[in-house]
């Protein structure tokens, strides 16, 4: 045996190193990318020795001591799991029913008529960012008026590349104005009415990123009308249902407004910020549809979608958000839990704009707290970020966007301190 074995080792190739050019070359031309822009922000800060260094680029939660955080009620979801010692087997292409379930009263509510009457098509899927992935791919195979989508200006940025990948076009409509740093509701209005008809529009539905600028009720019943007027698809990514103001409802307003009007919107969810799930990757995709024979058709082409890109989705996630979202107890810890994550970020803004105020300021910085979620989109410039980063080891994007998390009561007062030296 052992000789055997001998003699299959020597007589394996050896490459010689003409060969081994050949394999290089192969590759020769792929072209060298640029890094991720906010990661390489967080490169940066990793290299970085000085005690007081602050990362607000990534958008992911931390408390008060700065560390991640992990909810109660995932934590006891997870042990009630484990404890039950269930199997791995494979999940159905769509993922879990009772996940999707709970997703689509989640986001549509109790009494939404769709989902009580059981027309909206749900997906489970990798997180928001395969939401909207799966979403594009979906529109850009069954969407019958075009294959273009228009996206806030400006919008997160991932946005673009998802779409430009799932095959569609993407165009722009104005929604952010720098003069007033909030929403340009007119500019956003007219671009909306001036769309071909049957356009597809993408809305944040709420706690828009990186601008942290929402429609108040009042302009999103205008928003509304414009794309009724228009035949327009709105296709909402909600991927801080929760987290923006600490209520669920409150921040489903816009997505349920909009079902409530009869537009046959499609939906993004993400459970990373607001059951700080992000590294478990779960979320889901939903369409409305008019019949259940539309819902039936329309889940039969998301499974032909799904099973050559991912086969079906991963279990972990989707079993803790399903106990978490379909047991009483649980559920009302989260809605205490997603709160009190809400709560320190609204008293991070405000603590902000009141340390910049003591310090005699002389800007306005009243969007810090006027604007909601994850971010702040405050308004430096790319020359005055710059200096934050080699001057006070303040990390953030180019675009003058905090992430709000990244802020405590422990260093509140050193941000406030460094952005006034750079903005005087
Ligand atoms: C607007 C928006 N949509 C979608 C996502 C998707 O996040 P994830 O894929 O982590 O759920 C993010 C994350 O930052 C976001 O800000």
């Amino acid at each position: 045996m052992l000789s055997k074995l001998r003699v299959v080792k020597a007589a394996r190739p050896v490459l010689c190193s003409s060969q081994r050019l050949a394999c290089i070359s192969t590759w020769a031309n792929v072209p060298q990318g640029p890094p991720d822009a906010i990661l390489g922000i967080t490169e940066a800060f990793k290299k970085d020795n000085d005690p007081q260094k602050m990362n607000l680029g990534v958008g992911a939660y931390r408390d008060d001591q700065g560390k991640p955080f992990v909810l109660s009620c995932v934590r006891k979801a997870e042990k009630a799991l484990l404890e039950q010692n269930l199997d791995k087997e494979y999940l159905g292409i769509l993922g879990l029913a009772d996940f999707t379930k709970g997703a689509k009263i989640l986001a549509f509510g109790e009494n939404s008529r769709v989902v009580k009457e059981n027309l909206v098509s749900s997906t489970q899927t990798i997180s928001g960012t395969g939401a909207l992935r799966i979403g594009g791919a979906f529109l850009q195979r069954f969407y019958p008026h075009g294959k273009k989508i228009y996206l806030p200006t400006p919008t997160w940025g991932n946005h673009i590349p998802i779409f430009k990948d799932s095959g569609l076009e993407v165009a722009h409509y104005r929604y952010f104005d720098k003069a007033t740093i909030g929403l340009d509701i007119n500019g956003m209005l007219s671009d909306i009415k001036a769309m071909p008809k049957n356009s597809i529009v993408l809305l944040h539905a709420c706690a828009h990123n990186p601008t942290g600028v929402d429609p108040t009720k009042e302009q999103w019943h205008e928003i509304s009308e414009a794309v009724k007027a228009g035949g327009h698809f709105a296709f909402f990514d909600m991927a801080y249902q929760g987290f923006a103001s600490g209520d669920i409802n409150k921040d489903a307003y816009a997505l349920r407004y909009f079902a409530e009007q009869g537009h046959p919107v499609a939906l993004c969810q993400s459970f990373a910020k607001n059951m700080g799930m992000y590294g478990e990757r779960i979320g889901a995709f939903s369409i409305v549809c008019e019949s259940s024979q539309q819902k039936e058709a329309v889940d039969s082409q998301l499974k032909i979608l799904v099973r050559p890109l991912y086969s079906n989705p991963p279990l972990n996630g989707a079993r803790i958000v399903s106990s978490v979202l379909n047991d009483k107890a649980l559920y009302s810890q989260w809605l205490g839990e997603v709160k009190t994550m809400a709560d320190r970020i609204i008293s991070m803004r405000t603590q902000l704009k009141k340390n910049l105020q003591d310090l005699g300021s002389s800007k306005q910085w009243d969007h810090i707290t006027n604007q909601i979620g994850m971010f702040c989109f405050s308004g430096l410039t790319p020359e005055q970020v710059e200096k934050l980063r080699s001057d006070h080891h303040i990390y953030l994007t180019k675009d003058g966007r905090i992430s709000m998390a990244g802020i405590s009561s422990h260093n509140v007062k050193y941000l406030a301190e460094s952005i006034h030296l750079v903005t005087k």
